[in-house]
């Protein structure tokens, strides 16, 4: 549809069809409200200002505490050393629902290419970006800027765009052909990332006694969704947020984050401040994976600060199940001391009570939850 639109707008077109593309993009660009497309801000503008109870001055972060790293030691590994990584992941798992992993197999390239290419997007002129934007959330590619799920009035310091990276052959008309490598970039660093999901749902799987390919058909072979967020430098990263708290809804997300700081994740009373480890991945399992382990594996709360010194971007892969996967916890992990705590359902029923609860999501679980 995107490549449609932008193929036709190199193309002469009749003075009427002309005119009315150019404010179809006049109108774009005036809507775009992009922080990407400003001139550093001096001041927060008070639409970014979050009420006192939402920022996170009033927050205990934990220095002390940080995520487990586990080295997967680029897959050279005997049948002991995988016991030694199933382990660290399953305790990694339920004591944090969070960790990083490195020498995972995926080229430093592809992580930096990917990220390079998407700092790139963001740098484009507001003219060349305003065909994406969208509030859509139909659409397969679209840009936007704070968020679409939460109602309330302030705005997320944070830019980002909402794709569709899987199956690529089905979605790849509707990326952008600039930056020029963008595709290519794009499919290179998927296939990566969707590879290593696998490898990880198979740990994940062996760790809690299931069959390896547990996870391997309807409930990772969805759409994958990535969110690539760009949060600018903020001149008061006190007063406002670049996300908020929240839960992510699918299976599991693996998210690559440069080199700069700014994820927190919940632990105990506090947070943590998930350091950047260059070409790490961060890890962290989803509700369904929460539900399917009968809450074993916890999907957990986590949250992204601003900066005032460096731009800063993220790309979270998140792996979903099927629309129609019918999700349950599994039953060979309930026992008499370890009843299901949660009713089977389908995951297309999750998605829309997770857009209904709009600013309570986080009290989703609730509603799939058996008395
Ligand atoms: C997300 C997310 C964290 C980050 O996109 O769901 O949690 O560090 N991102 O940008
Ligand atoms: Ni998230």
């Amino acid at each position: 549809m995107t490549q449609y639109s932008s193929s036709i707008l190199s193309l002469p077109l009749p003075p009427s069809l002309e005119s009315s593309f150019k404010s179809t993009k006049k109108k774009n660009q005036r809507q775009m409200e992009l922080l990407s497309n400003q001139p550093m801000y001096q001041t927060v503008p008070e639409k970014y200002i979050f009420p006192p109870e939402k920022r996170m001055v009033k927050d205990i972060i934990l220095h002390s505490v940080n995520l487990p790293v586990i080295d997967l030691r680029g897959g050279r590994v005997d049948a002991e050393g995988w016991c030694e990584i199933i382990g660290e992941i399953m305790k990694a798992g339920k004591e944090f629902g969070f960790f990083q992993v490195i020498n995972h197999g995926i080229p430093e390239k592809t992580i930096s290419d990917m990220l390079q290419v998407c700092d790139e997007f963001f740098k484009m002129p507001a003219e060349e970006k305003a065909q994406y934007y969208s509030n859509d959330l139909s659409k397969p590619f679209l840009l936007n800027s704070s968020t679409t799920y939460d109602k309330s009035e302030t705005r997320y310091w944070r830019d980002y765009l909402r794709l569709v990276c899987y199956p690529i052959e089905e979605v790849i008309d509707a990326w952008p052909e600039k930056p020029e490598n963008f595709r290519a970039v794009l499919s290179e660093y998927t296939l990566q990332v969707r590879e290593l999901s696998s490898k990880l749902l198979k740990l994940i799987a062996e760790g809690l006694g299931l069959d390896k390919d547990y996870f391997g058909g309807d409930f990772s072979t969805g759409k994958t969704q990535m969110n690539i967020n760009h949060y600018p430098p903020c001149p008061d990263p006190s007063l406002t947020m670049g996300l908020l708290p929240h839960c992510d809804r699918h299976l599991i997300t693996l998210l690559a984050q440069g080199t700069v700081s700014g994820l927190q994740a919940r632990y105990m009373e506090g947070w943590i401040n998930v350091e950047p480890i260059p070409n790490a991945f961060v890890i962290n399992f989803g509700h369904q994976l929460e539900i399917i382990t009968n809450g074993m594996l916890k999907s957990v709360e986590h949250r992204a600060v601003t900066n005032s010194a460096i731009a800063r971007t993220s790309i979270a892969t998140l792996i979903m199940p099927k629309t129609d996967c019918l999700i349950a916890p599994a039953k060979e992990l309930l026992n008499e001391n370890n009843p299901p705590k949660y009713k089977e359902f389908m995951f297309t029923e999750f998605l829309k009570a997770y857009d209904a609860a709009s600013a309570s999501r986080e009290d989703v679980l609730e509603f799939f939850k058996l008395n």
